[in-house]
């Protein structure tokens, strides 16, 4: 069976991804542009980086959490001040929630690790009240996107694959929309969320990127060698100083139709 990702370090998902995705997370929400005062769900949070995000930048009257790993909603809870928000053990495929709960619900890199997209989007569907917004964005992963592709590309070049989400083509910008469109949602559209993100040295880029799940799995059973191999391809004529490097991710968001 294929290997899949497992989550369960909220301290060094932060430094990994969670920095990545409030880089990219801050212009979703701008372009969600919901207004304040609005009840809002995360679903996937994971450690509380796409959580706090809304607390800060939303003004949410509240933020209903939810996520499978109870590792990352231990480190979600430990970082959360303003009291906002609340979070709860669960899945996108059936949320503990009544109809027309919210106002708004999102998916911050989640939909990809969803085993039944679709049916995910139905649940987001049903706790949003009508007239009210799900959205959700995921790295570009078939698009090159993920931020640290070279990475993969260096572990696929010496015949290693990296693990990627398992549902990864959702993520392509005609499927988002599909898969928004099918649900019934209304006002769909989609866009390219770009974010750079500056890392001081390669070592420190390094240790990040084989922080990730689905590279960090995977080369754990390389031989020093291949590893330093990989290493090496990655670094490249690198030799001091910082770096920067680019992510770039697919959003949609779509409506919730009022009753005629
Ligand atoms: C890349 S993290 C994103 C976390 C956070 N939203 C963020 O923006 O950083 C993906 C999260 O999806 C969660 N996840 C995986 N399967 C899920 C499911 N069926 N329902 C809800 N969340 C799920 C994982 O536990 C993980 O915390």
């Amino acid at each position: 069976m294929a290997d899949t990702m497992r989550f369960s370090d909220g301290e060094g998902y932060e430094a990994m991804m969670g920095i990545w995705s409030a880089l990219i997370g801050a212009d979703f929400l701008d372009w969600l542009n919901v207004p304040g005062g609005a009840r809002w769900a995360d679903i996937g949070c994971g450690n509380g980086a796409s959580t706090e995000l809304i607390a800060e930048r939303s003004r949410p009257t509240s933020v209903e959490a939810i996520d499978p790993s109870p590792a990352q909603l231990e480190f979600a809870r430990s970082r959360h001040r303003s009291g906002v928000a609340n979070f709860t053990l669960g899945s996108a495929l059936q949320l503990p929630y009544p109809a027309d709960a919210f106002e708004v619900a999102i998916m911050a890199l989640v939909i990809f690790f969803v085993p039944d997209p679709a049916k995910g989007v139905a649940e987001l569907r049903r706790v949003v009240r009508p007239g009210g917004t799900v959205a959700a964005y995921a790295w570009d992963i078939e698009g090159g996107g993920f931020p640290y592709e070279d990475v993969h590309v260096a572990m696929r070049n010496v015949g290693v694959d990296p693990i990627l989400p398992p549902q990864s083509e959702v993520a392509n910008l005609d499927a988002l929309e599909r898969l928004w469109t099918d649900a019934g949602l209304v006002e769909v559209a989609t866009r390219t969320i770009v974010a750079q993100r500056v890392f001081p040295s390669f070592d420190n880029y390094w240790e990040r990127a084989i922080s990730a799940p689905g590279i960090g799995q995977p080369i754990a059973k390389l031989s020093a060698g291949q590893l330093s191999n990989i290493r090496d391809t990655v670094r490249g004529s690198h030799t001091s100083g910082e770096l920067v490097y680019e992510g770039r991710a697919h959003a949609v968001r779509g409506r919730v139709a009022t009753q005629s």
